[in-house]
């Protein structure tokens, strides 16, 4: 069964949404399953430590869920453009397996979240390809077969699936963007099982 890890931030639910329906069509695709795993968020040393165990969602990423994993999927919301810290902190801590090569070859993508339409969503998922680069993963990112590409009046990029939350980021995952997050998950999965044999 190849693993596909789908590590994602989330504070208001909408990147959670998202990996949730990437994690169906991971596991749309016969021998791949898919392993949700969160990241804490970052805090100044002077004050308390995060819950060993998240009190609800995903269970914390571990390096070795890095290093098990046949593909990996990336979520963030958009923060100024850019991915959200505390998943910048956790790639930031891999360095163990940059040096070793141990995501080198191995298929990756990303997707986002955004408050406003034209507030960064394609920047952040280019931003979130570079630590992947750097370690050596394949990005894969979504075709233009899929129809809903150009049908979409919110979210969804050939860079990767994305989703318009609103200001008050409550607005529900539309039809197009729900199907390119499970298109997406579908082809992450596929990739990696060919790229297994
Ligand atoms: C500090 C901060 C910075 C943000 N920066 C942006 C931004 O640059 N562009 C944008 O459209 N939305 C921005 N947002 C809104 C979030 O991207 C949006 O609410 C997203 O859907 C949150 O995802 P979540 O519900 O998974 O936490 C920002 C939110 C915060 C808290």
């Amino acid at each position: 069964m190849a693993e596909i890890l789908i590590l994602y931030y989330s504070v208001g639910g909408s990147v959670r949404r998202m990996a949730e329906l990437v994690a169906e069509g991971v596991e749309r695709v016969p021998g791949a399953a898919a392993r949700l795993r969160t990241v804490p968020k970052v805090a100044p040393v002077t004050q308390s430590a995060a819950p060993a165990v998240p009190p609800d969602g995903a269970p914390y990423c571990e390096l070795r869920d890095l290093e098990s994993c046949a593909a990996l999927a990336l979520g963030s919301p958009t923060r100024f453009g850019n991915m959200a810290a505390p998943l910048k902190h956790f790639l930031d801590g891999t360095s163990v397996q940059w040096l070793s090569g141990a995501l080198a070859g191995k298929p990756a993508c990303v997707f986002t979240s955004t408050g406003s339409m034209h507030g960064g969503q394609e920047t952040t998922l280019l931003s979130m390809m570079l630590p992947l680069l750097h370690h050596g993963m394949l990005i894969v990112g979504l075709p233009y077969t899929q129809a809903e590409l150009m049908s979409t009046r919110s979210g969804g990029t050939p860079y990767g699936p994305s989703h318009f939350a609103g200001a008050a980021d409550d607005q529900p995952v539309a039809d197009a963007e729900r199907l390119l997050c499970i298109a997406q998950g579908k082809r992450l999965a596929e990739t990696a099982l060919k790229l297994a044999r």
